[in-house]
């Protein structure tokens, strides 16, 4: 029979339908991981589209097959925006905004599930591998063995795995639990997500899960950690571009060769946006910083903006940016610069290249690739990052300066404290996170899951 041995299933393709009737590239960590892993490993990805819609045919895109999943305007509605993003996204990560729950939502959820579950059963070939990626599908899994019991199947989560008692808020939590150990191996970023995990079979269906795997419906389901990374090589060839260089050096005399502190997030409230531009405020108020001698560039990517938590963080986070500017400012000298754009990779690693202090501080995040992207861009060995001990990246990058940015004080110590390095002391802690982001690339990451998992790498 046909069908690939090799299919990755995830909410999105790697590509977006674009305004002018194109294809851009989609947004977020997950496709920037998984891309260049599918465009080596060849094979099928299922996704939608990110819009709604029929789904157009399959096609070739940068060598690699896409299969897309049609989402009706309701479906985007519940199913993305609704179950997946209001309701899952905000309780995987420590519930900092209030998940909302609705009925509509989790049914519309099903049925999405169910869709990518049949459109991956068509074109499995038998026995093939199938990787489900992150948190829209957690059904997946599940669903899939019940048709398809030949398949080896993978799942992994790219953000947080609750503790369990937060896990537990989640309406009709066992399906959600079971539709994952329909998996042969679930994949985590931090091993404390495989133990909450673990923790959660024993109390939600009374299982006896051992260290790292639990039986269930007479098979293993194993349960580790997989930290995932990015395309060094990548980054590193966009660093060494000369016209790449050029911008970075254009854009700090642009910005009066004061000192840049950078942030690049998508526009979410998870990334403690806010947090950063409070602690911000605090240091010019006092003058530990002045608008002469430091600037902040904030690339606040949309993301979301149907979701109305996602509108209310924009309304925050520009009156916080004006109020700076207001205070703060001089004609022709801003002290922050908020660009609520989307940017290339090459305009980032350029971003990154000029940067004196990357600015990390999600309040939760599963890895964060941005602070790796930007250790592996500083291929000068110089630069230093503030980051966040509340994101995957901090477990490998304890050479940044790590806060906590619940509290604006700590927020503000590791600001200063990046500030004042000295030359020998940023290029010594360069060096250490360059090497442990070298040696964790994201074939790295593929590799180990798929090796783990049995099939097909
Ligand atoms: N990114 C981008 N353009 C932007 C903002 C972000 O290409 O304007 C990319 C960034 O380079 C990184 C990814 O989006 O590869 C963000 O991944 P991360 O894990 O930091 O956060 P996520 O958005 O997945 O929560
Ligand atoms: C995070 C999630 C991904 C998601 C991405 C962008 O990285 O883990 O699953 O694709 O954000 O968000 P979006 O809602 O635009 O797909």
């Amino acid at each position: 029979s046909g069908g690939y041995k090799f299919v990755v299933v995830a909410n999105r393709l790697a590509v977006d339908a674009a305004e002018d009737g194109g294809w851009k590239r989609s947004p977020g960590g997950l496709v920037t991981a998984v891309h260049p892993i599918v465009r080596r490993l060849g094979g099928a990805w299922v996704g939608w589209t990110g819009g709604p819609g029929e789904a157009p045919e399959p096609f070739e895109f940068d060598g690699m097959r896409l299969h897309p999943v049609g989402l009706s305007e309701d479906e985007v509605d519940r199913y993305y925006e609704g179950q997946s993003n209001a309701t899952v996204w905000p309780l995987f990560h420590d519930a900092v905004e209030q998940p909302v729950h609705h009925r509509e939502w989790r049914e519309a959820y099903e049925t999405v599930n169910r869709r990518f579950a049949d459109a991956t059963a068509a074109v499995a070939a038998e026995g093939a591998t199938v990787w489900v990626h992150d948190y829209q599908l957690m059904l997946v899994p599940g669903m899939l063995r019940e048709q398809r019991p030949d398949l080896r199947i993978g799942f992994f989560l790219h953000i947080p795995f609750p503790p369990v008692e937060l896990f537990m808020q989640l309406p009709r939590r066992a399906d959600i639990l079971r539709g994952l150990l329909g998996a042969d191996l679930v994949g985590f970023q931090r091993p404390l997500a495989a133990q909450n995990f673990l923790q959660l079979s024993r109390i939600l269906l009374g299982l006896e899960p051992k260290e790292e795997s639990v039986e269930f419906g007479g098979r293993t389901v194993v349960a580790r950690a997989f930290p995932i990374s990015i395309d060094v090589d990548e980054i590193e060839r966009e660093a060494a571009d000369p016209e790449v260089q050029a911008q970075a050096r254009h854009l700090r005399q642009e910005l009066g060769d004061r000192r840049l502190l950078l942030g690049v997030d998508r526009l979410d409230y998870t990334k403690g946006i806010e947090q950063r531009l409070k602690a911000y405020r605090e240091l010019l108020a006092e003058g530990t910083v002045s608008n002469d001698d430091v600037v902040l560039v904030q690339v606040a990517t949309p993301s979301r903006m149907r979701v109305q938590q996602y509108q209310d963080l924009r309304e925050r986070v520009e009156r916080e940016v004006g109020r700076i500017n207001g205070e703060f400012g001089e004609v022709g000298r801003a002290p922050v610069h908020y660009l609520f754009q989307s940017r290339s990779r090459a305009e980032l690693v350029a971003m990154y290249l000029a940067a004196d202090v990357m600015v990390v501080t999600p309040l939760r995040d599963g890895m964060n690739l941005v602070a790796k992207e930007y250790v592996a861009a500083r291929v000068d060995d110089d630069g230093t990052m503030v980051l966040s001990e509340f994101t995957g990246a901090a477990a490998e990058l304890d050479a940044s300066f790590l806060v906590n940015p619940h509290d604006v004080e700590d927020l503000k110590r590791g600001l200063c404290a990046a500030l004042a390095a000295t030359p020998e002391d940023r290029s010594t802690r360069m060096r250490a996170m360059r090497a442990t982001v070298k040696d964790h690339t994201v074939d790295r990451w593929a590799r180990e899951f798929l090796d783990a998992l049995g099939g097909a790498s």
